[in-house]
């Protein structure tokens, strides 16, 4: 197994990218914001299966956090970040600083304007989408990535992507992974680690109330405002639990939906104590 190599320019990322290439190899994205736990890992082990040469990135894009969110404290600890990346056999990752990425003088965005952003967290978290858009832009064109890799725990993020993809004509393909979980259900993410022992027991809650709309959509209920009726009344069990939303839509279209007739997203969002966590279940057959 070769070593890792760890970029910390965009200059050696294009020129490590670029002679990949020549030498006629493929090359699988896998974009971070580091803390890497096994839900990262099923990324890495996608893109290893699918290209020649995993490119992971590991940078906390100060662009996608709004003013009241947690930049300063996201997890950040980059050497135990590099120790999974190799045992996974990644071959590089990039990990500029913010000047690197946003240099002085810094001025141009992408932003998805087909409503998609409207709602669940790009309504919540204005802006954000913004700063994913651009840095998962610039990431594919840094690393001339041919196939990019996404958990569907961020199911709005991916179809976000793929969105910006199909519409700017780049020449990625997007893959998403199922969502990861620990044994108790509860999805794997950077954010778990805000939380003490009794609120991680709590935010089972989350996994438990989507399985509870499954079994009733499995059951044949179609009415979306039952499935979401279900979703609630489950984590209304959990005291620690507030809701922030509970919606069902489209997916990847997220358009609304009264009843669910062909693939869906239903999607939370819940605080427990300060952190606020996602989660998600596609219902349904492609349209
Ligand atoms: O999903 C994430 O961790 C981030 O939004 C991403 C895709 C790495 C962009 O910063």
């Amino acid at each position: 197994m070769s070593e890792l190599k760890i970029f910390t320019t965009v200059a050696e990322t294009v020129a490590y990218a670029k002679e990949q290439k020549a030498a006629g190899r493929t090359i699988g994205l896998c974009p971070t914001m580091g803390a890497l736990h096994e839900g990262h890992m099923t990324l890495m082990r996608a893109a290893r299966s699918a290209c020649d040469v995993v490119i992971a990135s590991v940078f906390v894009n100060p662009v996608q956090f709004g003013p009241n969110e947690d930049y300063d404290k996201y997890p950040r600890q980059f050497d135990a970040d590099c120790e999974k990346l190799a045992a996974e056999g990644v071959d590089a990752v990039f990990h500029p600083s913010p000047e690197e990425m946003y240099p002085a003088g810094y001025g141009t965005y992408i932003t998805v304007e087909n409503g998609i952003t409207d709602v669940l967290c790009g309504a919540r978290r204005p802006g954000h989408f913004r700063g994913v858009a651009t840095v998962v832009t610039k990431l594919m064109n840094i690393t001339r990535a041919d196939k990019a890799f996404f958990g569907q725990k961020d199911a709005q993020q991916v179809a976000v992507v793929r969105r910006f993809v199909a519409d700017l004509n780049l020449p990625v393909e997007v893959c998403m992974v199922p969502i990861c979980r620990e044994a108790s259900g509860l999805a794997r993410s950077s954010r778990n680690s805000y939380m003490s022992a009794e609120e991680k027991q709590a935010a089972v809650v989350l996994s438990r109330s989507l399985k509870a709309a499954k079994a009733a959509y499995e059951a044949g209920e179609r009415d979306a405002e039952a499935l979401k009726r279900i979703t609630r009344e489950e984590l209304a069990t959990e005291p620690l639990a507030k809701v922030d939303y509970v919606d069902l839509y489209t997916y990847p279209a997220l358009q609304e939906t009264t009843t669910v007739t062909e693939q869906s997203l239903l999607a939370i969002a819940v605080f427990i104590g300060k952190t606020r966590l996602i989660d998600n279940i596609i219902l349904g057959e492609q349209a």
